[in-house]
């Protein structure tokens, strides 16, 4: 019995082992050969200026090469992640980095090869350059699919309706091309686990059937259709998307939206430049789950209340730029406490400035061209009750703020860009400006600054831009004034009274773009 049971323990030990070898990284599957073959006739198609495929060699194991993932126990291709992951460079790049980012894009033409892989689940071609060439009709018949981006690689022309074959794809995103759709949604209506669907930019204007098509999809969580054409208000059906949690509708030419109102899954709802006109409808008010609501560039009524607001205690980010609001902002904003982005500018708005007491979470604050009529003061000093270890950029340009400025702006150590021009501060610019360590952007021009520019100024080494004209500054301006501003790139300080005779042997610790 004992002899049994020991080699029964043996027995189980050796198989043990072998589950544990068979499972270890060291012990890997190689690249199956006509696999790896399909993925060299891909490349052959491709242009790749910068060489990101040069792994990709003849007699190497393709489970190794760039973005080629391999399932570890059949060593068959399962994913080719070729997205490019870095985003574009920020305005002011400089050429050479632009050019870099251009040169790292794949382009040419896709290779129907790519049908060999029948194992391939997740196929990323987003973010590159295939400059004008059509969806490939074949992608259609990888029935392995389960994630395909295609989105913002410059495909041109129709959406190939065999894509509704794969009926395994959770991911579809065709979003940020120049495709269209010339009649009907229809074929996705067939996609039962989709849970994202990305159109953005594709003009549906001829499928006015979108929402008939997309809204029984039982599984689907993310829709975006952004700049799609979308006009007609759609017709009037009841829509049931279960689960979507994650709605854009921007940029179209929508009129009505009272639909979306049953969806109360929606935790992000963005309706901005939508074409949606008159009264602010308040059924947004039992959409109890929004966290992201973007009503921006829309003609609503000016007298439209927003008391509706109060309910929404998740709401984390609200735009209503450029809607045509006028009067007092609701006092419900003091109960949206989870704010961290807020945007009114660009209405007739007033505010009292007490309702800022609550919003302890505010990030981004865009107050501006309303017609905010209090001392800045006020202002400050609500804002300093909560918000002080997190606030990074606060815009009230474009009002009618009167009085000084307040010591207690030194206390936002976090903010990073400071807007208060055009409004009607006067005074001294306070000592304590100069504690802002964080401070990227400071423009108060357009007030009636007077007294000298403080020097301590010179202390902010993470100032680009510095915007102080048109005050009634004096005094003169010295070389410490900019002592540490070593990454200014602007400067303005013209209509004042400032006097600056530097040193001709005074080399500034920047080389600004624009100096005024
Ligand atoms: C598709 O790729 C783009 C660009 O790389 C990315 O921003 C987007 O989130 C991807 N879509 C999905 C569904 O993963
Ligand atoms: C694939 O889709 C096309 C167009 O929607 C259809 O005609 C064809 O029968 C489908 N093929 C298969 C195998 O389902
Ligand atoms: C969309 O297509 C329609 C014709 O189908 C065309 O009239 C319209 O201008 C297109 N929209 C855009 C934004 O290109
Ligand atoms: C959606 O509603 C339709 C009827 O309006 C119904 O046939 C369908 O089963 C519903 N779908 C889901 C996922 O509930
Ligand atoms: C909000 O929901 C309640 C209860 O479901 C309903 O009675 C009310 O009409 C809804 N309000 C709006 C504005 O849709
Ligand atoms: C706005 O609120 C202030 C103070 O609460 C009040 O005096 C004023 O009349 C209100 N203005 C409008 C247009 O409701
Ligand atoms: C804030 O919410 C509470 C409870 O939800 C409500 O009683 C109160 O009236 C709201 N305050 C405002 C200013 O809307
Ligand atoms: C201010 O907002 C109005 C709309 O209320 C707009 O017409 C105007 O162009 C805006 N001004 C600036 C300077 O942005
Ligand atoms: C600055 O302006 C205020 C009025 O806002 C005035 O009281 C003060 O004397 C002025 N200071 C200087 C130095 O001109
Ligand atoms: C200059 O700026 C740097 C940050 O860019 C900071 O670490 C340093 O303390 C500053 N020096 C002075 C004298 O303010
Ligand atoms: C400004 O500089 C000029 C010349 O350097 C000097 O004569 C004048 O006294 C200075 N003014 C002040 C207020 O420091």
């Amino acid at each position: 019995m004992k002899a049994v049971t020991i080699s029964l323990f043996g027995f189980l030990l050796v198989i043990a082992a072998a589950i544990i070898s068979f499972c270890d990284g060291n012990s890997k599957v190689l690249c199956i050969g006509s696999e790896g073959q399909a993925l060299l006739t891909f490349k052959q198609d491709l242009i790749d200026r910068s060489n990101r495929l040069s792994s990709w060699v003849e007699g190497e194991d393709c489970c190794e090469w760039h973005g080629v993932f391999c399932n570890s126990l059949t060593g068959h291709v399962k994913e080719l992640h070729l997205g490019l992951l870095s985003t574009s460079p920020d305005a002011y790049a400089p050429a050479a980095e632009w050019d870099a980012y251009f040169r790292s894009k794949l382009g040419g033409k896709i290779n129907p090869s790519l049908v060999d892989l029948k194992h391939l689940s997740f196929l990323d071609l987003s973010n590159n350059e295939f400059g004008g060439l059509a969806i490939p009709e074949f992608i259609g018949s990888m029935k392995s699919l389960t994630y395909l981006n295609l989105s913002w690689a410059n495909f041109v022309g129709a959406i190939p309706h065999n894509l509704g074959n794969l009926s395994k794809l959770h991911y579809l995103d065709l979003g940020i091309n120049s495709l269209f759709e010339a009649k009907t949604l229809q074929w996705v209506s067939g996609l039962s686990s989709l849970q994202y669907l990305g159109l953005s930019l594709a003009n549906l204007s001829k499928a006015t059937d979108w929402l008939q098509a997309t809204h029984n999809l039982p599984s689907l969580v993310e829709l975006h259709l952004s700049g799609c054409s979308l006009n007609n208000g759609p017709s009037p059906i009841s829509v049931n998307y279960t689960s979507l949690a994650v709605l854009d509708l921007s940029q179209n030419m929508l009129s009505s939206v009272t639909w979306i109102f049953n969806l109360r899954s929606l935790v992000s709802i963005d309706l901005s430049s939508s074409g949606v006109e008159g009264m602010i409808p308040s059924g947004f008010q039992n959409m109890s789950s929004l966290k992201f609501l973007d009503l921006s560039w829309n003609s609503f009524s000016s007298s439209s209340t927003l008391n509706w607001l109060s309910d929404l205690n998740q709401l984390q980010f609200l735009s209503l730029n450029s809607v045509g609001l006028q009067g007092n902002f609701s006092s419900a904003i003091g109960n949206l406490s989870s704010l961290t982005h807020l945007d009114f500018s660009n209405n007739q708005l007033e505010i009292e400035p007490k309702y800022l007491e609550s919003l302890c979470n505010m990030r981004e604050m865009d107050l501006s061209n309303n017609t905010i009529n209090h001392e800045v003061s006020e202002i400050i000093e609500s804002l300093s009750r909560c918000s002080l270890d997190r606030l990074e950029s606060l815009n009230i340009a474009f009002n009618k703020l009167s009085g000084h400025l307040p010591n207690q702006l030194g206390q936002f150590k976090t903010l990073a860009y400071l807007y208060l021009n055009r409004n009607s501060i006067s005074g001294p610019i306070p000592f304590s400006i100069g504690e802002l360590s964080s401070l990227k952007v400071l423009d108060i021009s357009y007030n009636r600054l007077n007294a000298t520019l403080p020097q301590i100024l010179g202390q902010l080494g993470n100032l680009e831009h510095l915007d102080v004209s048109n005050n009634m500054l004096e005094g003169n301006i010295s070389e410490t004034h900019f002592s540490n501003l070593t990454i200014l790139r602007s400067f303005w300080a013209s209509n004042n009274m400032l006097t600056f005779i530097p040193n001709p042997s005074w080399i500034p610790p920047f080389t600004v773009k624009v100096l005024d």
